[in-house]
């Protein structure tokens, strides 16, 4: 039975203390409408009303830490430097309260070795905690066992609710499960069921739609979906990338170079592609160019994505079509947002998931609207992962959910 926070009798645990990781990696300044906040907060409201404390904990950002030679151990001091700094949690104390109405207990980097968990936690009125950004802590990103040692002295149980990052080796995703009861969260238990579903269960029409600036990380979604998969409906760097592989001019559009050491015929063999087969990996017919650069979908590349998504039953999405955050250039994702919409309004069998932090933007910015809730409708659900959702749709099995025994990975 997979270990999901859903499946255990809270009541039992009330009176006890959670170690809740969540995925706060959200850029300084725009933590307001970040819907990585938003949708974290029913687990930790689902903890607090079984009277459970919970001590969250997440990174933030790739801080860079002091040399190894000048420290003694972990807990030497790192660099409290100006561009570290702006990327503590603290700055989602105000944001948490308010959202949650409860009073919440902050504890910074050089206090946290200075106390006694146990005693600190039983001693404050709080029954929130908020734990400083964990790449702040030496042995974070090397899954040392002597911080997860540290960090599970926090609570009486580990729940995993950041899918997001969970494609990390990180001492707060895997070690620590080797030292407390470890769960997975509302939020990740939703992930894993929905990315499973166009898994395993996909209907056909079944198209994949991949923007964004890189192909590299997009590659074993291609590879895993190829016999499984009618359309690959491409945009982004990863076009220019196939461009610029046959030999076309791409300017000073952005692409992977080195996926040009193997051609196109290369990248499509590895795929057993025959001639004979139906041309499924389908590039953009025309594009909009400015400054020199390629920066979105053309109107007749539009037309056809959104023949093939109207007609989908299954649908993936990870990475914008061009430079949407670029006015004159956001059309092309706009509309395959405006298509994907309609599609989970109008198809009662469609299944659609989308991810990435920059396909979430640009859905929001063509939407107009943030959504709340990692399921808008009953037909499209919204991925906190980006990295992460891909390693998953690759097939890989991500280390954060492995560790947590019986949950699948
Ligand atoms: C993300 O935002 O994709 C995750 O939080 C992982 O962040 P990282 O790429 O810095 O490990």
């Amino acid at each position: 039975m997979p270990r999901y926070l859903s499946n255990i009798n809270l009541r039992k645990l009330s009176g006890k203390t959670c170690l809740l990781r969540v995925d706060l990696n959200i850029e300084p300044g725009e933590e307001k409408n970040a819907y990585r906040v938003d949708v974290v907060l029913p687990t930790i409201k689902l903890l607090l009303k079984n009277k459970i404390k919970v001590v969250i904990l997440s990174h933030r950002g790739r801080p860079v830490l002091k040399s190894t030679q000048l420290l003694k151990g972990l807990k030497s001091d790192w660099d409290f430097n100006k561009i570290n700094r702006r990327l503590s949690l603290k700055s989602f104390v105000p944001l948490l309260t308010r959202k949650l109405g409860i009073s919440l207990c902050f504890i910074p980097y050089e206090h946290s070795w200075l106390l006694d968990p146990k005693k600190f936690i039983s001693q404050r009125k709080e029954r929130l905690f908020l734990f400083e950004n964990l790449r702040f802590y030496r042995g974070e990103e090397t899954n040392d066992w002597r911080l997860a040692k540290f960090l599970a002295n926090w609570g009486d149980f580990y729940i995993n609710d950041a899918f997001a990052v969970s494609h990390r080796n990180n001492a707060s995703l895997t070690a620590i499960t080797k030292y407390l009861p470890s769960y997975a969260g509302l939020l990740m238990e939703k992930e894993i069921r929905n990315l499973d579903k166009v898994m395993k269960n996909y209907k056909r029409p079944f198209t994949i739609i991949l923007g964004g600036a890189k192909i590299s990380d997009k590659i074993g979604v291609i590879k895993y979906f190829w016999n499984k998969a009618d359309y690959f409906l491409i945009g982004g760097g990863p076009a220019n990338t196939f461009f610029a592989a046959q030999g076309l001019p791409v300017g000073d559009s952005l692409i992977n170079r080195s996926m040009l050491e193997s051609p196109t015929s290369k990248i499509l063999s590895s795929f057993n592609v025959r001639k004979s087969d139906f041309p499924k990996l389908i590039l953009p017919v025309d594009v909009k160019i400015g400054d020199n650069k390629i920066l979105d979908i053309g109107e007749r590349t539009i037309e056809e994505y959104n023949k093939i998504i109207k007609k989908s039953k299954t649908i993936i999405w990870n990475g914008p079509m061009g430079m949407f955050e670029k006015k004159g250039f956001a059309k092309g994702t706009k509309k395959i947002t405006q298509a994907i919409c309609q599609l989970a309004d109008k198809n009662k069998k469609a299944q659609i998931v989308i991810g990435g932090g920059e396909t979430t933007a640009a859905f929001q910015a063509a939407r107009g609207v943030i959504p709340r809730q990692v399921c808008v409708g009953p037909r499209l659900f919204i991925s906190t992962g980006g990295g992460a959702m891909l390693e998953y749709l690759s097939g890989k099995k991500l280390p954060g959910i492995t560790s947590l025994a019986g949950v699948r990975g």
